[in-house]
């Protein structure tokens, strides 16, 4: 069987209204069919293939997803060779240099900055529900103090549900999505904190209302209020997290809210898929690795040897990124800050040198080069949270609570589409043809 896909028109201006609908030409043995085009407003096409089994018998096979739009989005757009990464439209250079993370956070979840009414309104409904439901913190008492924070915030935020019964079921009303986002965006910073504290053996601090969002979370840590140039470098990464269209986690939420299965075990599943060390889990990672060169006598050749080495196991962290094959925007951002941030706090951290010099030397060499692997955003953020005493394996909840208006923002988006699907996708068997059981007995 052959198969051969022609777009029929893949660059230039939108068309005119006249003009018929783009498609695509696919001959599948012998048989062509004509496949609708999808174009993005910012002019990606995309096959629509929705059809295709039925017309011609066959599947699309593209693992890990790398070539596959899952759905139409109108929260982010990002454009991978060109390195540029917009929130609705706003760059993300200028967001995050004078936005707060509860105005990206509305931006993200209902389409438009907003007013300052708007905001004030929105910031308030969120601090009003910062408290946990009584009985909830006893549960952090449980955890073994091995326990990942990464795993206390999932099953803690599964616990949770518990308390709001009234918002779990299957079609939540636009009111009952808008409490589950007031609930989560409070909530979950409280609920990260407070595991945080007792993992560590010290009484919870209840919120602190008058304080911003960012310095509040801040405040639940670590007791103190903190340097304006603490807090500003969180907003800072909070808001270059915020949201990266259908990457793993937010493509786990969707997937698991498109069973109707409650936000709070949506969440829950897109906190386990960005735990990994490829996605969330590496800015962890990087400094681990970091440290583990600086202790080897900053031998950073060695390790560059044995990234490039596929039998060695090792990557370098931080490094490489699905969709950015030039440069990631944010990566950019987080390394200016760094510097600042540093320059500010008055620290000198010999990781930061260290950083800087592999980058520099992996830019120059063929293996990266050619592989098109830049420094993602994880390569510098560890350096700054350390430097603003986040500890190393509370990293990835940091990224978290950065992410989640952009888990929120998917998962009302895919609720409020019309006729929205489960996700389902298929697969290729590769496994036995039909073969006859052999009962026990027989089987020696
Ligand atoms: N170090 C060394 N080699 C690498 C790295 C790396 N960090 N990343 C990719 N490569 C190599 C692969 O071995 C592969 O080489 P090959 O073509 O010779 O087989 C090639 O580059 C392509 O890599 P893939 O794994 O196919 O690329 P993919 O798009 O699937 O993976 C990923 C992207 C997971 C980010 C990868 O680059 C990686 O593992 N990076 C390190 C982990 C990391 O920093 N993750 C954070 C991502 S950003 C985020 O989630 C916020």
């Amino acid at each position: 069987m052959s198969a051969k896909l022609k777009p029929n028109q893949t660059q230039g201006p939108k068309p005119p209204e006249s003009d018929p609908p783009e498609t695509a030409k696919l001959t599948v043995g012998g048989r062509s069919v004509e496949l609708p085009i999808t174009t993005g407003s910012e002019q990606e096409k995309g096959i629509d293939v929705t059809r295709l089994r039925d017309l011609t018998g066959v599947v699309t096979l593209d693992p890990g997803f790398a070539n596959t739009a899952s759905c139409t989005s109108s929260i982010t757009f990002l454009d991978g060779e060109r390195g540029i990464l917009r929130y609705r439209g706003f760059p993300i250079e200028e967001v995050a240099e004078y936005a707060t993370h509860s105005e990206v956070a509305y931006l993200l979840i209902y389409g438009n900055l907003p007013t300052r009414r708007e905001l004030e309104q929105f910031t308030a409904r969120i601090a009003e529900r910062y408290n946990l439901p009584d009985g909830m913190e006893r549960i952090f008492d449980n955890f073994p103090r091995t326990t990942h924070p990464m795993a206390v915030l999932a099953s803690s935020l599964t616990a949770l549900s518990g308390y709001y019964r009234d918002l779990t079921h299957s079609s939540p009303t636009r009111e009952e999505i808008d409490a589950v986002i007031l609930t989560f965006l409070a909530q979950v910073p409280t609920i990260a904190a407070y595991g945080y504290r007792r993992r560590h053996g010290l009484p919870i601090l209840p919120p602190k209302r008058d304080l911003s969002p960012v310095a509040n979370y801040l405040y639940m840590m670590f007791g103190a209020q903190q340097d304006d140039a603490v807090v500003q470098a969180l907003r800072q990464i909070l808001i270059l997290h915020a949201d990266h269209e259908q990457n793993c986690s937010t493509s786990t939420v969707r997937l698991v809210g498109s069973s109707r299965a409650n936000a709070f075990v949506a969440v829950a599943s897109g906190l386990g898929a960005l735990w990994g060390p490829l996605h969330g889990g590496a800015n962890q990672a990087v400094i681990e690795m970091l440290e583990a060169i600086h202790q080897d006598g900053d031998n950073f050749a060695k390790y560059i040897g044995m990234a490039k080495d596929k039998t060695s196991g090792f990557r370098l962290m931080g490094f490489g990124h699905r969709v950015y094959k030039n440069f990631d925007p944010r990566s950019r951002i987080i390394k200016k800050a760094c510097d600042q941030v540093l320059g500010k706090l008055g620290i000198h951290d010999p990781l930061l040198d260290l950083a800087k010099r592999l980058e520099e030397v992996a830019l120059k060499d063929d293996y990266f080069v050619s592989r098109k692997l830049y420094p993602n955003v994880d390569f510098y953020s560890g350096i700054i949270l350390r430097a603003i005493g986040i500890p190393t394996d509370e990293f990835t909840v940091i990224f978290a609570l950065g992410r989640l208006p952009g888990w929120l923002a998917h998962w009302r988006e895919m609720l409020e589409s019309p006729g929205f699907k489960i996700g389902r996708p298929r697969q290729i068997y590769t496994g036995p043809t039909q073969r006859k059981y052999v009962p026990l007995a027989q089987r020696g």
